[in-house]
């Protein structure tokens, strides 16, 4: 039987008792109190059911406090019912709320901003990301209007032209960003932000260093050129001018190789595929072959002597000489004949320590920040003389960074200089005893 059905049944047979004690008076006691009792079992039953439709106002009123009780005839199906539908809605409220604090805590995960804004561009929500790039807080700003909150005429722009399918790319000062509204379900629309300043910096360097690499290597290129020229047109030349020539142009020919092998050796240190090999450094061996390169390169005009008392070094061998060795060959090629260099390798408290001094030209204060810059030179020509390519300091800092190790320059212009590494503590290499 279908549930309809079901649900007349009982009204049917409540009719059929009020019919029954109706005809049983009127045969017992006539007409007029069979009338009477039939009217009052249906006053009875009419009360009944009020009494329960009041229970049942009071229960919609307040679900949580009021209890439905069982009730009787039909109410009990319509009741159990009722019942049932809370339970069901509760659930669904329930899982939706733990849905809802899911989404939003995958949100504020996301490295990117995003921010809900209802189809006329009101703060509806925006995730901590979006906070720190658009300037924007979602108590104070929930309901205002997203172009009164990021006043970039650019944006605002955007909003106008509405042209969603490209993104737009956002300068706010500190950061630039690349922005994008997609509306969705028709009364909404998602901003999303993504930083890329860090890609512009990269980029900036990139274009700086291609810049510069082709302005050094085109200085010894047009030299080289202007001779090849001469000796070209002028076959007459005496055979002194002619060796000088040829001098000139090698020496060219050197820069610009020390250059590509300079500029071959960063990408390297820079490329992740090229991590550091590491081995057991001995010191007191590397400090001495690197002293012996700096008394080559002095040939004499300099007092160099080197004190050697710290551990051996966990770290690259060949990279450790690469740093160290530029450091003592500035020191020779930047102090005047004459002059002292030392190099020192110590223990101390916070750990082994090299330091390179010379009693040289010195460096200005405001030049000491960006000598690690590549291509950074304080003197040009000067550097250009004593066959500097500008990227000595720049490998310098890219090897300490591999091993973890800060440089410090001390100088004083006229007086010398100190370049001192400290290498960590856990840069010590084990000892065998
Ligand atoms: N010991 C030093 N004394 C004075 N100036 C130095 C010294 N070491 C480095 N510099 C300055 O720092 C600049 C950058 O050094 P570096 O990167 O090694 O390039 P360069 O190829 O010119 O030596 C040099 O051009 C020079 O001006
Ligand atoms: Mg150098």
């Amino acid at each position: 039987m279908s549930p309809k059905a079901l649900f007349w049944i009982p009204v049917a047979v409540r009719f059929a008792l009020i019919a029954a004690a109706g005809i049983t008076a009127w045969t017992l006691w006539g007409v007029t109190t069979g009338a009477l009792v039939a009217l009052l079992v249906l006053t009875v039953m009419v009360l009944v059911q009020l009494g329960y439709m009041y229970q049942l106002s009071l229960w919609l009123d307040d679900p949580d406090e009021v209890r439905l009780g069982d009730g009787w005839g039909a109410w009990t199906d319509i009741f159990a019912k009722l019942y049932k539908l809370r339970r069901e809605e509760q659930k669904n409220r329930n899982e939706l709320a733990e849905w809802l604090s899911r989404f939003r805590q995958a949100m504020s995960q996301l490295p990117d901003g995003v921010v809900i804004m209802d189809d006329v561009l009101f703060l509806e929500w925006c995730n901590p990301v979006a906070e720190q790039h658009l300037g924007l807080s979602l108590d104070k700003d929930r309901g205002m209007r997203v172009t009164n909150l990021i006043r970039s005429p650019d944006f605002i722009d955007y909003i106008i032209l509405g042209r969603y399918d490209e993104p737009l790319t956002l300068d706010t000062g500190e950061r630039r960003l690349v922005v994008r509204l997609i509306p969705f379900e028709n009364r909404r629309q998602i901003l999303v932000s993504h930083d890329v300043t860090e890609f512009g910096r990269l980029d900036e360097m990139r274009r700086d260093f291609i810049a510069n690499a082709s302005h050094e290597l085109r200085t010894p290129l047009t030299v080289i050129n202007g001779f090849l020229e001469i000796a070209a047109t002028e076959p007459d030349l005496d055979h002194d001018t002619r060796m000088q020539h040829l001098r000139l142009m090698t020496e060219q020919g050197r820069r610009m190789q020390h250059l590509v092998e300079d500029m071959l050796v960063l990408t390297r240190l820079e490329s992740i595929d090229f991590p550091l090999r590491e081995e057991v450094i001995d010191m007191h061996w590397l400090i001495e072959q690197i002293e012996a390169e700096g008394v080559a390169l002095s040939s004499g005009r300099h007092q160099i002597s080197a004190r050697i008392a710290g551990p051996d070094l966990k770290g690259s061998t060949e990279e450790l000489r690469s740093a160290i060795g530029n450091l003592v060959s500035n020191a020779v090629r930047y102090t005047p004949e004459g002059g002292q260099v030392t190099i020192e390798w110590v223990d101390t408290d916070a750990g082994p320590r090299c330091v390179v001094s010379d009693s040289g030209i010195g460096i200005r204060p405001e030049h000491i920040a960006r000598l690690t810059e590549r291509f950074y030179r304080v003197d040009k020509s000067r550097s250009r003389e004593t066959q500097g390519t500008g990227l000595g300091l720049a490998i310098v800092k890219h090897v300490l960074m591999r091993h973890n190790a800060q440089l410090e320059i001390e100088s004083e212009l006229g007086k010398g200089s100190r370049f001192i590494i400290q290498f960590p503590r856990s840069a010590v290499a084990p000892s065998d005893a």
